[in-house]
């Protein structure tokens, strides 16, 4: 079974353009678990242009389904994710400026410096889950790193999937196939939509999770959270 996690980003973009607490980001999160969802995402960033510190330990105390907390393992994130405790962190190699994240780990590379962060949020009781482009290479040394999860970055799997579906799947078979051939577990994000989300999981029924924001949220726009959340359930 797949998990539809929301990311949340957006609602506190929405929020920060007026000050004050509307739309209320803890509630939304509080509602999304209510209408299905399996988890809540948030990727606080350091400029805090979206989602702030102070709601991240909000929404821990609020929600009861799991809560995953992507970002860059910088001392700042890291103490966050040490004091907050989240089920899952998904570390990312996002820059200070980066709009959104477009790329994944080069895991041979930065082997050293994510098996140290990996173990160090293994002390703190999290799952750790890397986000990389769908390389078996990086999926395999995600494992030698001591992840428990990969996250595949489906940006380019979006795109490829306007033009030609079958293509773009299987550009992603031999990292989703490494990644059950290793003993990872398997999640995936960026840019999946009502669209293109049931042919990936049809395709890698073993993908635990699901991020969303984006779409979602722009969805939720037209159809409601609450039908928006069934409806992205039912690609799963
Ligand atoms: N996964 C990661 C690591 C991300 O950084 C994001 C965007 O914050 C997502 C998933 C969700 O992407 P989208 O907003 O395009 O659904």
């Amino acid at each position: 079974m797949t998990y539809l996690s929301v990311n949340i980003n957006k609602v506190a973009t929405l929020r920060n353009a007026r000050g004050g607490n509307v739309p209320d980001v803890v509630r939304f999160a509080m509602d999304c678990e209510a209408f299905g969802a399996q988890g809540i995402t948030v990727h606080p960033r350091p400029d805090e242009r979206h989602i702030r510190h102070a709601d991240v330990y909000a929404i821990k105390d609020a929600i009861n389904v799991e809560f995953n907390i992507e970002g860059y393992p910088s001392e700042d994130f890291i103490q966050l994710v040490k004091q907050v405790r989240p089920a899952q962190v998904t570390l990312v190699p996002d820059s200070r400026e980066q709009l959104t994240s477009n790329h994944g780990w080069d895991t041979v590379m930065c082997r050293e410096f994510l098996t140290e962060v990996t173990s160090s949020l293994h002390e703190a009781g999290c799952r750790v889950s890397l986000f990389v482009d769908p390389a078996p290479a990086y999926v395999e040394c995600a494992k030698v790193c001591g992840a428990d999860r990969v996250e595949l970055y489906t940006g380019p799997y979006a795109e490829l999937f306007r033009q030609h579906p079958l293509m773009a799947i299987d550009q992603y078979r031999p990292a989703a196939e490494a990644a059950r051939a290793v003993g990872l577990g398997l999640n995936a994000g960026h840019d999946l939509s009502l669209q293109n989300l049931h042919p990936l999981v049809e395709a890698f029924p073993w993908i635990d999770e699901v991020s969303i924001g984006h779409q979602l949220i722009c969805d939720a726009l037209y159809l409601g959270i609450k039908e928006t959340i069934k409806q992205y359930k039912a690609q799963l």
